[in-house]
């Protein structure tokens, strides 16, 4: 079932969002190479408990971090460790949290120092497939309109998109129906209205499409060992468009 959120709901996941966001804004000024990924994680916690957050994904299944950290083949569900960023590395912070029981999710893709144009490439076109999937978010619209939107960006820029993780429905639960595809046709699925509210987030390869996990049962990387990057937004649907709820 796809909930529809009434305006206080709506104002909780605001503010769980606005957290997020700052949260994103924060660790941003914190990344430099030689910092550990375990170090990112610590002041990620802290950061979530001091502004009246929870994390949604510490002990999600036994998920063992405050945010995941994902580096250069990374793709998702990087655990923070003792590995330290280096110059040229890229790495993806999502970070999930809620707030009086509502859940925010935001993810984006960072440099550390100075990366390859490859790599600035990925990450300037998965954010701009991640609008592209955006533009479309309007009441009467149709679920499969923003996952054509995303695939057909990534695919103009040559990118593999990764099948097997999905954008999401958010609310009371991080995750909620409907499933949000990175790719599929343009007219058909749901119909969107007004008030569902949304985590679209593409995660697109420089490489191959293919992932695999690590012996770590969390961590998904790309198959051919290349970068992958990962924007995401939490938004909530309007008559005439979308507001994102994780950003400023
Ligand atoms: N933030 C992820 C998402 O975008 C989910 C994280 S769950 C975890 O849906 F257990 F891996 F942390
Ligand atoms: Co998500």
């Amino acid at each position: 079932m796809v909930s529809i959120k009434s305006d206080r709901e709506i104002e909780l996941m605001r503010h769980a969002g606005h957290i997020n966001y700052l949260c994103h804004k924060y660790l941003e000024s914190k990344l430099r190479s030689g910092i550990t990924t375990k170090e990112i994680d610590d002041l990620a916690g802290k950061f979530i408990t001091e502004h009246g957050c929870v994390s949604s994904s510490l002990g999600y299944e036994g998920y063992p971090g405050n945010i995941c950290i994902s580096v250069n083949d990374e793709v998702v569900h990087g655990i923070g460790s003792n590995r330290k960023l280096k110059n040229g590395d890229i790495v993806t912070l999502d970070i999930s949290m809620s707030y009086k029981g509502y859940h925010s999710d935001s993810a984006a893709t960072y440099p550390i120092g100075t990366i390859t144009k490859d790599k600035q490439d990925l990450l300037d076109h998965t954010k701009e497939a991640l609008y592209a999937g955006l533009s479309k978010v309007k009441a009467g619209a149709k679920l499969g309109d923003i996952s054509h939107a995303i695939e057909t960006c990534a695919h103009r820029h040559k990118l593999g998109v990764v099948e097997e993780l999905c954008g999401h429905g958010i609310g009371t639960e991080l995750h909620e129906d409907p499933d949000i595809p990175n790719y599929g046709e343009e007219g058909v699925g749901l119909t969107l209205k007004k008030g569902m509210t949304f985590a679209i987030e593409p995660m697109l390869n420089l490489g191959t499409k293919h992932v695999c996990i690590l012996d770590d049962d969390w961590t998904i990387v790309t198959e051919d060992g290349k970068p992958s990057a990962h924007f995401e937004h939490t938004v909530v649907v309007l008559d005439d468009g979308y507001e994102i709820l994780t950003g400023e």
